[in-house]
C-alpha cells in the first residue's frame, strides 16, 4: 500500500487516446495503492476519451490545440503546455498514450521528471503501433516499457519493462490488449517509485 505519511505526488498526464492507462492510474490512486494525485490531464486531441474519463473522476482535464505539426508541438505551444503543468503544481509528467514528441521547453521545465509508457520492449519497435511492428517482425515475446523521456523518439533511460507473449493466432487487437494489461500494472508501479522518492526522484 502507498505511504500516506508523505503528501501525494502531483501528476500531470498527457494523452491522445482513450485513456486506459490514465484509468489504471486513477484506479491505483482510488484503491490506495498509489500515493499520488492527478493535478491535470491535457490532450492534443479535442475529443480524446482520456479527457472525459478524467473529468468523470473530477480531474481538471482540457484540450490544448497542438498547432500545425503532426508529431511534435511548435515551441511556443509546448511552452504553454509546460506553463499549464507548472500552474497545476505538477511534479511528474506522465505521457500515457501521448502521440507527440516533446522537446526543450517541456524537458527544461521538468528535468528527469517526464516518463512515457510504450507498447514494446524498447529499444525494439519505437514509434507508432509497436504491436503491429512486433507481429510483422515475428516476435515470440514482446512487452511494454516505462522510460524517462528525452528529445528522441521513445529513447531515454529505461525504468522498467514487462514481457508479454505473442501467440501464433494473435491479431494486432488481441496483442495490443494483452500488452495494455501489462502496461496497466507497470505504469502505476513506476509512478509509485517516484512517489516514494526514487528512482533519482527528488521532490520539489
Ligand atoms: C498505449 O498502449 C501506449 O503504450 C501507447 O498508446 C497506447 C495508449 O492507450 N503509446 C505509444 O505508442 C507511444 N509511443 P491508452 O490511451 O488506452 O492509455
Amino acid at each position: 500500500m502507498a505511504d500516506p505519511a508523505s503528501p501525494p505526488l502531483r501528476l500531470g498526464i498527457l494523452g491522445s487516446g482513450k485513456g486506459s492507462n490514465c484509468g489504471a492510474i486513477i484506479e491505483a490512486i482510488e484503491t490506495g495503492q498509489l500515493n499520488a494525485r492527478i493535478a491535470c490531464v491535457i490532450s492534443d486531441v479535442p475529443d480524446a476519451g482520456i479527457l472525459t474519463l478524467a473529468q468523470s473522476h473530477g480531474v481538471p482535464a482540457f484540450h490544448l490545440p497542438p498547432g500545425k505539426f503532426k508529431t511534435k508541438l511548435p515551441p511556443e505551444i509546448e511552452q504553454r503546455l509546460a506553463d499549464a503543468l507548472l500552474h497545476y503544481g505538477v511534479e511528474l509528467v506522465v505521457l500515457a498514450g501521448y502521440m507527440r514528441m516533446v522537446k526543450e521547453p517541456l524537458l527544461q521545465s521538468f528535468p528527469n521528471r517526464i516518463i512515457n509508457v510504450h507498447p514494446s520492449l524498447l529499444p525494439q519497435h519505437p514509434g507508432l503501433r509497436a504491436w503491429e511492428q512486433s507481429i510483422r517482425a515475428g516476435d515470440k515475446i514482446t512487452g511494454c516499457t516505462v522510460h524517462c523521456v528525452d528529445a528522441g523518439m521513445d529513447t531515454g533511460p529505461i525504468l522498467a519493462q514487462q514481457t508479454v507473449p505473442v501467440r501464433p493466432d494473435d491479431t494486432p487487437e488481441t496483442l495490443h490488449a494483452r500488452i495494455q494489461s501489462a502496461e496497466h500494472a507497470l505504469l502505476p508501479m513506476v509512478i509509485g517509485w517516484f512517489a516514494a522518492g526514487g528512482p533519482d526522484a527528488p521532490r520539489h
